[in-house]
């Protein structure tokens, strides 16, 4: 299979049409068996679900090449359960885990040319979601779904790619108390683009959450969980039930934990005690970690000791056996990687 001819390192965060998309319709109470096609528009009637109670969800993972020339996926079998917990919490139709899995791994196979060559800093970025597509007036959930997967190929999603990025508190809120913060839902992300054109114009590169009921603790940012590492270097990262449960997270407390030998702690996080970590990083498919140089909470600003140059030392080890794993030259936990061909 020859690659397309695509300048990979200079890849950004953005879409990029590839060949093939995999669609499968919902009707009459089951899912239909699915296609590839080459269509990459959608035609909906002017009053689907989606369009006027934005009833969707959606879920990313990446694709990678491997040193040794095979192309794999990272644990889409928690990318299929988590998207099962968003329809759930949306009244919409689950679909299928497997058939989820089995899906991911044909799109990509697909796509295979747009898959970056290994050691090109770009991945395949694959954009799994689903939608209510027939019209409905009233509020309550649509009857007629389309799930859909395409890919794109993607490079650092913070321009600068390793470098430490700048961040502020953010006094906007993303999620509600018993709202849907913990669910992959697409109105998370509608609540979120007014804060961060406002932190873009403002010279910040991403917002920092706090829980929205009493404002004192660590949430996530808008596409990321966090990561904080103590002056003794626990890895500890913020336990809440309205931040989204990262994959990237929970893979990097298992790596720091039995890679790494080193101390783990899931739990609240108070944006009193920041100003003590030595290392602060975001963590996700997107932002795999990048690191958090400074956050600025209003008057005041909290600059890490690993400072604006580089990734912190913990960090940098997590982000190695991390990547390591995903490109195959550190070997993988049972399960973790879903090889394509
Ligand atoms: N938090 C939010 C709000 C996200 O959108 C994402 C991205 O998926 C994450 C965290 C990281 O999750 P994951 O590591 O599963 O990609
Ligand atoms: C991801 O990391 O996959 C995300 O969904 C974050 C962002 C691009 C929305």
């Amino acid at each position: 299979m020859e690659k397309k001819n695509i300048d990979w390192s200079n890849l950004g965060f953005a879409y990029m049409q590839t060949d093939k998309r995999y669609v499968s319709n919902y009707k009459d109470g089951a899912w239909d068996e699915g296609t590839l096609t080459s269509d990459a528009n959608i035609v909906l009637n002017e009053c689907a679900c989606v369009l006027q109670y934005a009833q969707t969800c959606f879920e990313g993972l990446k694709a990678y090449t491997t040193e040794d020339g095979h192309i794999v996926t990272f644990r889409p079998d928690l990318n299929a359960q988590r998207m099962a917990a968003s329809a759930q919490r949306l009244e919409m139709p689950v679909f299928p885990e497997d058939r989820f899995v089995e899906a991911v791994h044909k799109v990509v196979e697909a796509n295979a040319a747009y898959v970056p060559p290994y050691g090109s800093g770009a991945t395949l970025y694959i954009r799994p979601y689903m939608f209510g597509s027939n019209a409905v007036i009233g509020v309550k959930p649509a009857e007629e779904y389309q799930f859909r997967v395409f890919t794109t190929p993607v490079g650092p999603y913070f321009k600068g790619g390793a470098k430490p990025i700048t961040i502020r508190v953010c006094d906007y809120d993303r999620a509600a108390p018993h709202g849907t913060g913990h669910v992959k839902a697409g109105l998370n992300y509608a609540m979120s683009l007014y804060a961060i054109v406002d932190a873009h114009e403002k010279g910040f590169d991403e917002n920092m959450y706090l829980d929205s009921a009493t404002r004192t603790k660590v949430e996530e940012t808008g596409g990321a969980n966090f990561l904080f590492v103590t002056k003794d270097n626990t890895v500890v990262t913020p336990k809440s039930p309205t931040i989204l449960p990262s994959i990237t997270r929970r893979s990097l407390l298992y790596v720091a934990e039995h890679y790494l030998g080193l101390k783990t702690e899931e739990r609240e996080v108070y944006m009193d005690e920041v100003k003590d970590f030595a290392e602060c990083g975001l963590c996700g498919t997107a932002a795999v970690i990048s690191p958090v140089g400074k956050i600025v909470d209003h008057d005041r600003e909290i600059c890490f000791p690993s400072g604006m140059e580089k990734m912190g030392p913990v960090i940098q080890k997590l982000y190695d056996t991390l990547t390591g794993i995903q490109m195959g030259h550190i070997e993988a936990p049972e399960g973790w990687i879903h090889k394509i061909c």
